[in-house]
């Protein structure tokens, strides 16, 4: 099987998969507050992640590139898309144009359709620092993730299967850069101990990418002859893995990923201690549905069904978030609970 073919059946299973798990976001209610002296208006959807500006808490998160025309054109519509609203954009793995040039114009478009924007390169934990900053030349890039899958590995057939090193590496990567490393999981979510050892090695940022939205396992499974069933249930949801995360004794900030389909889901993250949110899914189901046009027309909804739930909630800036009380319940309670985290 291909590098190229195996990226071109993720996006096909992405595609086709529903939304059949919890990211535990049901388990969060905010307490509506009946005063809010809030003129919907005067609401600022800026957030600040370090010493990067993002005009709202959204950002089209890493999927692809280096599967040919198919991938390049997926890239290109993200990255008009990004560039018309002003939001983030990451690629997927750049590790296919390390080791085939030809592949990297489906990154480049990228950093072409979107000059003066915010572009993440993304690279595998196994990169090197010399590789790292080979992608992050490719795209001229503001911040580079660091993927983190080792479920996914380890369920597809011709996956890795050692991981020894990769803490070093990420040190070695974090001080080769001038530019902010985001460490991020693919949807398995990331425990409070898992993101101790990552900031303590040189990450400026951590993205929860927790389960609930695009799950690997079932992908890769429906990709193997023998399934290995157990790991798809394997993972810590979205809310749990955000609170994980935040409760780490750092300033640093906190991405939420994993199953974010909507304003209300990125309202409780932000609740729960994230600066940002990042959709993967649901942006290629856009992209697939309409093009940048579509994705434009959607992420504008939601930031403004996101200034409507922040006057509902009478605060005026994201940051606020951290102060709007939450009631949780359900798993979610129980898990935060067992784990002692507040
Ligand atoms: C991904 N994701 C991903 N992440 C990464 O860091 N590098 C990559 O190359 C890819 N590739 C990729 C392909 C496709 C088709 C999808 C849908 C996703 C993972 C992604 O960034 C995110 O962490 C997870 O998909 C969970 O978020 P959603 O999809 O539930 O919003």
């Amino acid at each position: 099987m291909s590098r190229a073919q195996r990226k071109i059946d993720h996006l096909r299973g992405a595609m086709n998969s529903g939304l059949s798990e919890h990211s535990g976001l049901e388990d969060i209610r905010f307490v509506h507050q009946s005063v809010s002296e809030v003129n919907t208006g005067d609401i600022s959807l800026e957030a600040k992640v370090g010493e990067l500006v993002f005009s709202s808490p959204v950002f089209i998160n890493a999927m692809t590139g280096g599967g040919g025309d198919a991938t390049e054109k997926i890239n290109a519509a993200l990255a008009e898309a990004a560039a018309e609203l002003n939001i983030p954009v990451a690629v997927g793995s750049q590790m296919s144009a390390i080791k085939d040039p030809a592949e990297r114009r489906s990154y480049e478009v990228v950093r072409k359709s979107n000059p003066n924007g915010l572009v993440f390169a993304n690279v595998g934990s196994e990169a090197s620092s010399a590789q790292a900053m080979e992608c992050i030349d490719m795209l001229q890039a503001d911040a580079i993730q660091i993927h983190l899958n080792v479920i996914q590995e380890l369920v597809m057939p011709e996956g890795d299967r050692d991981f020894t090193g990769t803490l070093e590496r990420i040190r070695l990567i974090s001080e080769a850069c001038s530019i902010p490393v985001i460490v991020k999981e693919v949807g398995f979510g990331m425990s409070r101990e898992s993101a101790g050892l990552l900031y303590d090695a040189g990450a400026a940022v951590i993205d929860a990418g927790g389960f609930g939205g695009t799950n690997f396992s079932r992908i890769e499974n429906e990709r193997r002859k023998k399934q290995m069933t157990f790991f798809n249930d394997w993972g810590i949801p979205t809310a749990c893995s955000v609170a994980e995360v935040a409760s780490v004794d750092t300033d640093k900030p906190v991405f939420a990923s994993g199953g974010i389909r909507s304003a209300m889901d990125i309202a409780k993250c932000l609740a729960l201690g994230a600066s940002a949110a990042g959709m993967a899914g649901q942006m290629l189901k856009w992209v697939e549905q309409g093009g940048t046009a579509c994705v434009v027309e959607n992420i504008r909804h939601v930031e403004e069904e996101l200034k409507w739930i922040m006057t509902a909630l009478g605060i005026k800036d994201v940051q606020s978030f951290l102060r709007v009380p939450v009631v949780i319940s359900g798993h979610t309670y129980h898990w935060l609970a067992e784990r002692g985290i507040k």
